[in-house]
């Protein structure tokens, strides 16, 4: 049994409509109805309070996807539903943005920051990740924030002294137990994203103990002990259960494999058994 929470965390990122949304959910309800096994495992999880389970659907899917899972009638009315990106102001002359006080108000308390499409289309720094996930953070939101190496950056043996710079420069400086709680990391290696190649189990635990060491370092033994760090790249029903029986890897952060029900269903009842 894992010491750490797992999480299940699928990012849609510009994929699915309001009506694909609106599907998914109904097909997923389907697999999970009452007295399957997927229904028991996931019920005992989040009794025992072991297993998270999130998705972050677009910005337009928000508000239908909270109704969807509002109106379960099987354990899968716990799933998270998160934004895919935040802004750090609660309001203001930010166009095309969206703020912390207007997704609370869907009752949305969960957020990505720093995805590494956001660092490579959309100017995300680590100066503003900070800020991001600092600003979160105090206003009570749980944050999965992203990092991890271009193809280059490991190919110049540079993976350790990016992942350094992206814990150092671009988290709060400090945590209290409690806003700790409510941060975790997702490792998700550029090169990885989309690309079906994914790490091997080798290369993925040997990054997430560095993450975990880096945390160590800027946050204590205890607490670093504590954080939840999710894998993220090209993660599939297939490679889940190799990649959640490494010893610092605490779950996944997916993308394609989080689209369909059935896969997404899967990888929940995998998580839900590691
Ligand atoms: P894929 O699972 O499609 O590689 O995407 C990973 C990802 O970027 C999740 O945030």
């Amino acid at each position: 049994m894992k010491k750490r929470k797992i999480w299940v965390a699928g990012n849609w990122k510009m994929n699915h409509s309001v009506g694909e949304t609106t599907q998914f959910f109904e097909s997923l309800q389907s697999t999970f109805s009452a007295n399957s096994s997927e229904e028991s495992s996931l019920r005992t999880a989040t009794l025992e309070n072991r297993v998270s389970v999130a998705l972050f659907p677009s910005m337009l899917s928000l508000s239908p996807a909270m109704n969807c899972v509002k109106g379960m009638k099987t354990s899968l009315s716990s799933i998270h539903i998160g934004s895919q990106n935040t802004h750090w102001e609660t309001k203001g002359a930010f166009t095309g943005e969206v703020s912390g006080s207007q997704l609370r108000d869907l009752g949305v308390t969960l957020s990505l920051v720093g995805h590494s499409e956001r660092r490579q289309y959309f100017g995300e720094t680590n100066q503003t990740t900070k800020i991001r996930t600092e600003s979160l953070l105090a206003q009570g939101f749980t944050v999965i924030h992203c990092i991890g190496e271009t193809k280059e950056e490991r190919l110049a043996g540079q993976t350790f002294s990016i992942l350094k710079a992206q814990i150092n420069e671009g988290l709060p400086e400090s945590l209290t137990a409690e806003t700790g709680s409510r941060l975790i990391i997702a490792y998700e290696p550029v090169w990885a994203i989309g690309t079906g190649l994914t790490a091997t189990p080798e290369q993925a635990e040997e990054a997430h103990a560095e993450v975990r060491r880096l945390l160590s370092v800027r946050y204590g033994e205890a607490q670093a002990n504590d954080m939840s760090v999710l894998y993220g790249g090209s993660v599939t029903p297939e490679n889940f259960p190799t990649l959640l029986a490494l010893p610092n890897v605490d779950g996944g952060l997916v993308g394609g494999a989080s689209l369909k029900p059935d896969s997404f269903g899967k990888l929940v009842q995998m998580g839900c058994q590691a």
